[in-house]
Formats: C-alpha cells, structure tokens, sequence
C-alpha cells in the first residue's frame, strides 16, 4: 500500500464557528484569526493506492460555484485536487474509488465538475461510496443545522451518474474488501466515516471533522458545527485514547500547517506530541553511522552500479538510513569531495520515496566517477541505479 497526501487548495472558516464555545484567546493560540476573526483550513484528501484500487478519500470543495459563493471562504493557495493528483502521479481518470467521510460541501465538492450547463463527475471511472445513512440524513429532509453544507450541486450529479454506491455499515461488502478499517461516528453528523490504515508498520486515522486541526485535539475543543456535541467529546475522548494506547498517528485534514501528528499523555488530556508531513514522517532517512554499521552493511549487503554511482544496500532493515561516499583517492580535493557529498545527499533526500519503495533498508551511495558530473546528470543517474535495487 502506498498513501500520497492530496491538497485541495485552503479556504478560511469563521474561528469562532470552528471552536464552537471554547473562548477565542484560548483557540487563537493555535489557529489565530485574521482581521474577519476567520482561521485558515486546509482541504486535505489522502489517495491510496493498494495494488488494486487507486481510492481517494474525500474531494474537498472543488471550483463550481460562482465566485459570490466562494468569497464567504476566502481559497488561497495553489493546490488544486487535479494538480496534486499530477505531482503524485495520478490522473483523474486513475481514480477507482472516491470515498466520502461526509457529504458537507468541503469534503465532497470536488468530486464534480462543471462542464457546459452540466454538472459531471470528475472521476470519471470512480465509484463513489458513501454510508447509506449519511446520504439518507444528507439528502431526504436536511436538518436545518447542516441544510446550508449539503449542496443540492454537490450531491445531485453523484446520484443521477450511476457512480453512487451506499453501504449499509462496516460490515458491507466494500467495507470488508477495503483492505482497512472504517470508525462511523455521529457527533459531527450523521454516519461520519473515518478511515484506520495501517501502513509501514503504524496506524493511520483519518480523522475528517473530528479532529479537523491540531488545535481541536483537547476533547471539549469542538466545531460549532457538530450536530451533536456531546457525542463528539464521548467519540473523542474514546477515539484519542485508543490512538494513544495503540501509537496511531492522525491524518488532519484540515490543518494548513499540520498534516500528520503523532499524541502524547499529558496532566491536561491528550495532547500533541510531533507533526510532520506523511513524506517526511515515512519515506525520511536518516544518516547511518559508525564504522559497525558500516562494515555490516558491506559484509552482507547487495551491490548496484550505474554510470557515475554505485550502491551497496541491505533491505528490510528496521529503520531506513544511508550514507554517501566520495573516495579521496579520486578526488584529492576536499571541497570537490564536499560538493558531490552535498549533491548526493540532496539527490537521496529528495529521491528517499523511491530508494524506499522497497521497504525500510541501509544504503551507502558511493561516487564511482572521476569527474565531477552536474547534479542533474547525478540525479538522472541515480534514478537508474535506483530501479535496479530489489
Ligand atoms: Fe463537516
């Protein structure tokens, strides 16, 4: 399995609205406000690709409304859900399967477009799952509460495409193939699905509107938009806790700044314990060091070269770590060793998702040229050597 975060493009919120009774000095601590008292929120979607469904989780609130309706939300950012998909790899055609946490307009709009006077799905080969409860409570008689979130727009187009598959509960069909888990909760509305994956040896909440920012993880900091608030802070308290015990890490889909957050025990609750990017918390490798390791490494490790680099590897290791290697029999030169170490590192940095596609392992990079090659060419290169390692 492999997970890609999917931006959307921000918007803002009323920080009030998103913080429901907690005061604002305590909520602008984490999510200050501009001159509109309005906090900035991402439109975050995770895609997964499990070898044979590429599946989307949420489309976020997509551009086909006028620009009037828009400006109550203030986008900003460049992110488009199509743009993300490119950078990852992906088309919108590659898309099998769109599942919708809820149906409020910042988690489903962007699974339609709009083209000529219609309105279309933007999956064109997806099926679109959502709990047939929720889609019930979103589309026969909304409540009042949540009525201005379920747009007729957003929903309308997926039940007239033939796309739209409900399930029943966890324990439907396409819950069950999932190849995951999905918690159904129901404070913040109806049948709220969120995703538990397990990947690379952790476990994953999609957290949805639960958790919506790192600054709603103390239990009684809830949206104003929960239907039923008190069921949040049960599910919450529940949910955080058994995150805690079990070392799960949480998606947050709507923190501009906080994507993925690992908790921590404290005297006030359960709190924040480190943030990073789902990139930068999986696919970072750290420098391998000691001459132990080192002759480890050489004593039973694999052995790859290409034109300028060669790579002696041992996969399934643990923790991924690597180092770089410029011979001083080659180049005399301290500051030509320095820069090719500096251009190596950066290559295997910026490369790590690939070099790790493999599993976890440590390698060492060694320059095999004598001369010094651009690092475009390096990089070039490393990409080759790199498909060599299995
Ligand atoms: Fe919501």
């Amino acid at each position: 399995m492999n997970l890609y975060s999917i931006e959307t493009g921000n918007f803002k919120l009323d920080g009030g609205a998103m913080f429901g009774v907690v005061p604002k000095v305590l909520w602008e601590k984490t999510n200050p406000a501009d001159s509109s008292n309005r906090i900035e929120m991402s439109a975050r979607c995770l895609l997964i690709e499990d070898g044979k469904r590429i599946i989307l989780v949420d489309a976020g609130l997509g551009d086909k409304q006028s620009e009037k309706f828009f400006s109550h939300y203030s986008r900003f950012g460049d992110a488009t859900i199509e743009n993300s998909l490119m950078l990852n790899g992906f088309s919108t055609d590659d898309v099998t399967d769109v599942l919708f946490t809820h149906l409020h307009f910042d988690h489903c709009g962007g699974a339609t477009k709009r083209e000529g006077d219609k309105i279309v799905p933007l999956f064109k080969n997806a099926r679109f799952w959502c709990s047939k409860k929720h889609w019930d409570w979103a589309n026969i008689s909304p409540n009042p509460r949540e009525k201005a979130s379920f747009l007729k727009e957003n929903l309308l187009p997926l039940e007239e495409s033939g796309q739209l598959n409900l399930y029943d509960g966890v324990d439907d069909g396409f819950c069950k193939e999932l190849g995951f888990d999905l918690l159904l909760v129901d404070g913040h509305t109806e049948k709220m699905a969120l995703p538990m994956l397990e990947y690379k040896g952790r476990s994953i909440l999609f957290t949805s509107d639960l958790v919506p920012t790192a600054g709603h993880i103390p239990v009684p900091y809830l949206m104003g938009y929960d239907v039923r608030p008190l069921v949040t802070m049960e599910e919450k308290s529940k949910i955080l806790k058994t995150c805690l015990e079990n070392g799960t890490l949480l998606f947050l889909q709507h923190d501009p700044y906080n994507e993925l957050v690992s908790l921590m025990d404290t005297d006030k609750g359960v709190r924040i314990e480190n943030s990073s990017s789902l990139n930068d918390f999986f696919f970072m490798m750290k420098p391998l060091k000691g001459n132990k390791n080192v002759e480890v490494l050489f004593g039973s490790g694999k052995r790859v070269s290409s034109s300028f680099l060669h790579c002696v590897y041992l996969l399934n290791k643990e923790d991924s770590r690597f180092v770089v290697s410029v011979p001083k029999k080659t180049f005399s030169l301290a500051v030509d060793r320095n820069k090719l170490k500096r251009i190596l590192r950066e290559i295997v940095r910026k490369h790590s998702k690939e070099v790790l596609s493999f599993g976890g392992g440590w390698f060492m990079f060694i320059y095999s040229s004598d001369k010094v090659v651009s690092f475009l060419d390096i990089e070039k290169d490393f990409k080759l050597l790199v498909k060599n390692i299995a």
